[in-house]
């Protein structure tokens, strides 16, 4: 599949959503691998000015990458509750509660499709599972190739009979928001040592494996397990490249194997990142955030508070302290050349 594609790494940078913009997945794609784009929080007019962009700047193939959760009802009760549970940090600086915005990611809906069939991608990923019937259809007729993350083996099956051409078999560690989406107990989930291989027995479709994956050996191991690609998160976190808060970026260099924890705090969803103030206080794991993504609304005015990411979400994978900042050129070409060396 990726020979077909054209690219001369099986490796795919993480598309990572408030991290990076169009300017990473440039310096992935021109260096060998599959550059990404995330577009869960771009208006249509952002991603089709990203994706002309990145056409202007590289001949490569693309991936364009999109949630494709439901949005929810509002549950106004639970919101006063969860503004309740903010409120001593709101009197510690001194804001006004009314002051809490809103919070949203787009899911893949007939517009955003309506414009890939414009764009055309050659590859579109999804996080959370799959969209319904009719839009893949279309996705399928426009051409691009569909990857999508699971968490177990029953998701994968899931994906792959729902038309997915690859799966990415997203391990425990990774960084970011779980793909979950068969299930909401987090018990289910899986290391990539032990996810990878049982996937890949199970499917016939290739399996990327994602997750910790961030130096040589790291990636050695996938391809000895059984995977035809790996996708990369965390590490390219650390390329100038990527859209990263310098608090985020000290955070990442100091962090280390058990500095993360899978949090609902910023989103409503489980997500790993590293553990800060109110990770400690309220969470990592809280019943009282509302639905995903609205429980970000009433932590956004807390965001710039505090001077070292105490309220903000510092997203990582469990091997950050394996990363070193390089450009994207230079990951891409050093894990690239080991997997295909
Ligand atoms: C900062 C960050 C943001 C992420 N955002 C997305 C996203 O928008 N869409 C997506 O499919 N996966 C997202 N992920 C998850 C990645 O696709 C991937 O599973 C993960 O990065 C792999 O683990 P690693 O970070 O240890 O390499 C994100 C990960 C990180 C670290």
């Amino acid at each position: 599949m990726f020979k077909f594609l054209g690219i001369e790494f099986p490796l795919i940078q993480a598309p990572m959503a408030g991290s990076q913009d169009i300017a990473l997945a440039i310096a992935v794609a021109n260096a060998g691998g599959l550059g990404s784009l995330p577009c869960a929080l771009l208006s249509l007019d952002e991603m089709r000015s990203e994706i002309t962009k990145f056409r202007t700047h590289s001949s490569k193939p693309l991936n364009v990458n999109f949630f494709c959760h439901e949005n929810p009802v509002q549950n106004i009760e639970r919101d006063l509750l969860w503004k309740k549970t903010l409120l001593p940090y709101y009197k510690e600086f001194h804001i006004d509660p009314s002051a809490a915005g809103t919070s949203n990611r787009f899911p893949f809906d007939d517009k955003t499709c309506e414009l890939m069939e414009e764009l055309k991608p050659e590859v579109i990923s999804f996080h959370f599972g799959l969209p319904e019937k009719r839009l893949i259809d279309r996705v399928k007729k426009l051409g691009a190739k569909i990857l999508s993350s699971a968490t177990t083996v029953d998701e994968a099956l899931w994906l792959e009979d729902h038309g997915c051409d690859a799966i990415i078999a997203q391990g425990l560690e990774a960084g970011g928001h779980r793909g979950i989406f068969l299930s909401k107990n987090l018990e289910t989930q899986v290391g990539i040592m032990s996810l990878v291989p049982q996937i890949v027995d199970a499917v016939k479709v290739p399996v990327i494996a994602a997750g910790g994956i961030a130096d040589e050996r790291g990636a050695r191991a996938a391809f000895a397990l059984g995977a035809s690609a790996i996708q990369v998160g965390t590490a390219y976190l650390f390329c100038p490249e990527a859209r990263v808060s310098s608090v985020h970026l000290e955070a990442l260099k100091k962090a280390k194997d058990n500095s993360t924890a899978l949090t609902n705090i910023f989103t409503g969803r489980p997500a790993r990142g590293l553990i800060n103030r109110i990770m400690k206080e309220i969470g990592p794991m809280t019943s009282l955030a509302p639905e995903f993504p609205l429980a970000g609304g009433a932590l956004a005015p807390l965001k710039s508070s505090g001077s070292n990411g105490d309220f903000m979400s510092l997203w990582s994978g469990q091997s950050a302290s394996l990363c070193e900042v390089m450009s994207a050129a230079d990951v891409t070409k050093k894990l690239g050349s080991i997997i295909c060396g």
